[in-house]
């Protein structure tokens, strides 16, 4: 294993199984506008993965991201607890600023696996410390106490 990945927050399996996930969804991507086709796997505390890809619109605007795909379906089956997400896109997915701060409600401490289109890891990061540091949060919001 190179020095680049994050050791111990993921055994070998569940990295390799994620990452699996988010090159099938990567498949799946409706990309006709853009052709860049990403497919993104979200870890569960439970172990249960959350694919997603992103979906374009002719309206472009209305694009989602396969990021952001993923934490719906998760969140709006009642899941909001995550570990994990790959992003896997032809030379490795990272997630853009928009789907840093969703993933950031959830999940300030999430490993964020980069993939490429062959499956390799080129990066590894933990969103609050390498992606979205200084975030703006729920606790910034006055009067709330998550
Ligand atoms: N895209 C994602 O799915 N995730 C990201 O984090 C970056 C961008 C998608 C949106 C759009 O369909 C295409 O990539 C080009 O921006």
């Amino acid at each position: 294993m190179s020095e680049y990945l994050k050791t111990g927050l993921l055994t070998d399996a569940e990295r390799t199984r994620l990452i699996d996930a988010a090159l099938r969804s990567r498949e799946v991507a409706y990309a006709p506008y853009s052709n860049y086709r990403v497919g993104a796997a979200l870890l569960a505390g439970d172990g249960t993965i959350y694919t997603g890809c992103n979906v374009e619109n002719a309206t472009y605007g209305a694009t989602v991201c396969a990021e952001r795909t993923a934490v719906v379906k998760a969140v709006s089956e009642g899941v909001r607890d995550f570990r994990a997400v790959a992003v896997a896109a032809e030379h490795g997915g990272i997630p853009c600023g928009i789907c840093r701060q969703v993933l950031y409600e959830f999940a300030p401490d999430l490993l964020v696996i980069a993939v490429d289109a062959g499956g390799r890891v080129v990066g590894e990061y933990t969103l609050s410390e390498d992606l979205l540091p200084n975030a703006w949060g729920a606790k910034d919001l006055d009067g709330f106490d998550a």
